[in-house]
């Protein structure tokens, strides 16, 4: 308990979400929210509520129900953004104002301010957003490619404007680990005030530094970490939770830091973002990657009999690896499969457990060994909502052979009518796309199409993650079978669905992609 505490910040429902494709609807950032609370996070940034009614609702409805953390927002250096974040987290217990604008050269020539207008305008936004909450988080969005004098000066004005978090970001994931504890031991040492606020590193992945670049500037005086589950973020992503939560545990020794993260929810967690943001996790991603903690070669096994800490510097059950067994047949009930999930940290509603209910036993019928695995990839493989889905397969029956063209024969279902057409194409899975656009012709293009078999054998599941772009909206579809090709034509049903939700949703100008930073005024 004498260590020093580092809050840990989760982003992964804001920076996380606006990495293309990484789409949430409102129930998924509940459900997330929910568990972020529950494993700890200090705070949770639960989106940008100014950019859409969709991030609004979700911060309002995650400010209502979060039970432990500070519930923040963000909002642009300007009074309307300011309102509507404070609109939406007046419900929470704790909420949080999260104002920035961006301070380096680069970012200023964006609003087209000098360097004493923009002072101006982070004096009068503080305050503005200061009155309206008394936790206020402020950030000079490209800190470290901004002049360190002019840095200074804007993070003074926002301490006595009443700022209680200075961030400092590293937008671009410019910086080094050396030169991110210079900057803020630095900042901390020579800005006046500076001593009565929390300092926060917020550090993106460009050159694959986020992790390291954190944890020196914890070592120099930061005392909040902004990171996403699983990195995920926009283009290489962000610092990664389960990252600096491990190396400080693991390396306590070097990092002698305390945060209240459980971490043995790391990996339920890290599986849900993976499966509703549809970006899965390299396999030798760190501590949640597939093979993080798996011994294939011979003389790892042999050191792992002996003793497993020959090569293991954590244990999987640290963050909540449970055993990769034999799980159950087809004569399993359901509630050994809710009791199954459970253990693996999925915990379902009723209704969505009776669907993968009905899939797990027609996966048991076709497949000899059901493996935890398969059934992680049958929950991410998502639910089909026979009511609300505008498309979804009814048959598929493919023609292949060593000469082309492949043939599809597929029945789709558009609106409640079932729709039939033959169509050809330079293979089996161009083939059903090919059939699935004759009979619901779009103009969407497909950016990503992903397969990975879940286990090993011929009759192992195949995940398919599908990413389509219409308009500048982009969304993922996901799908998993023992049949490559049917699990193909799902999650490329599945991706199209979800665009035409997001055509239904967002009216003009209301997307979070159309709302510049320059609109800061
Ligand atoms: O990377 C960044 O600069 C940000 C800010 C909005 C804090 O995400
Ligand atoms: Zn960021």
């Amino acid at each position: 308990m004498t260590q020093d505490r580092v809050f840990i910040f989760d982003t992964t429902l804001r920076d996380g979400e606006q990495s293309p494709g990484a789409t949430m609807n409102h129930a998924e950032k509940l459900e997330l929210a929910e568990m972020l609370d529950d494993m700890g996070v200090d705070i949770i940034e639960a989106g940008f509520p100014i950019a859409s009614e969709g991030d609004f609702n979700a911060v309002s409805e995650i400010s209502k129900r979060s039970k432990n953390s500070v519930i923040c927002g963000l909002a642009r250096a300007n009074f309307k953004d300011i309102d509507r974040c404070a609109e939406a987290v007046r419900h929470s217990t704790q909420p949080r104002i999260h104002t920035f604008i961006g301070t380096s050269p680069l970012h200023r020539a964006i609003p087209n301010l000098t360097q004493d207008e923009m002072a101006q305008r982070i004096h009068d936004t503080v305050t503005h957003a200061r009155n309206l909450c008394d936790n206020v988080q402020w950030s000079p969005m490209d800190a470290t490619r901004t002049e360190y004098d002019y840095l200074c000066r804007t993070i003074e004005i926002a301490i006595n404007a009443g700022a209680t978090t200075i961030n400092i970001p590293d937008t671009v994931g410019y910086t080094a680990p050396r030169e991110s504890a210079k900057l803020i031991s630095r900042l901390i040492y020579e800005v006046p005030g500076a001593c009565d606020v929390i300092f926060a590193t917020h550090c993106h992945n460009d050159l694959g530094m986020a992790t390291a670049n954190s944890l020196a500037a914890v070592d120099a005086g930061a005392r909040q970490i902004e990171c996403t589950i699983n990195g995920l973020g926009e283009r290489a992503g962000n610092t990664a939770l389960e990252e600096v939560v491990m190396a400080m545990k693991v390396r306590n020794d070097i990092m002698p830091y305390r945060t209240q993260i459980d971490s043995t929810k790391i990996m339920a967690i890290s599986r849900r973002v993976a499966t509703v943001s549809g970006f899965a996790v390299q396999y030798n991603k760190a501590i949640v990657g597939k093979n993080a903690f798996a011994h294939e070669s011979g003389i790892h096994q042999d050191g792992m009999l002996k003793n497993a800490e020959t090569f293991e510097i954590m244990r999987p059950e640290d963050v909540g690896l449970t055993e990769t067994n034999l799980v159950m047949g087809k004569h399993s009930g359901r509630a050994a499969l809710r009791s199954k999930l459970k253990n693996l940290g999925i915990e379902l509603a009723d209704n969505q457990l009776n669907d993968v209910f009905v899939r797990f036993k027609n996966l048991a019928d076709r497949k000899k060994e059901v493996f935890d695995d398969d059934l992680i990839a049958l929950v991410r493989a998502g639910t089909a909502d026979e009511q609300s889905d505008h498309l979804s397969l009814k048959s598929l029956r493919v023609v292949c052979g060593t000469r082309g063209p492949q043939e599809a024969n597929l029945e789709l279902t558009i609106e409640g009518k079932v729709h039939a057409v033959t169509a050809i194409g330079d293979g089996p899975v161009d083939a059903t796309f090919n059939a699935v656009k004759q009979l619901y012709p779009h103009t969407a293009q497909l950016q990503l199409y992903q397969v990975n078999a879940v286990t090993e054998g011929t009759d192992a599941q195949a995940t398919v993650n599908v990413r389509m772009e219409e308009d500048g909206k982009i969304a993922t579809g996901q799908s998993a079978d023992t049949d490559t090709v049917v699990a193909s034509a799902k999650a490329y049903i599945n991706a199209l669905n979800r665009l035409i939700v997001r055509r239904e949703k967002s009216a003009p100008g209301e997307d979070i992609k159309s709302v510049s930073y320059k609109d800061a005024g």
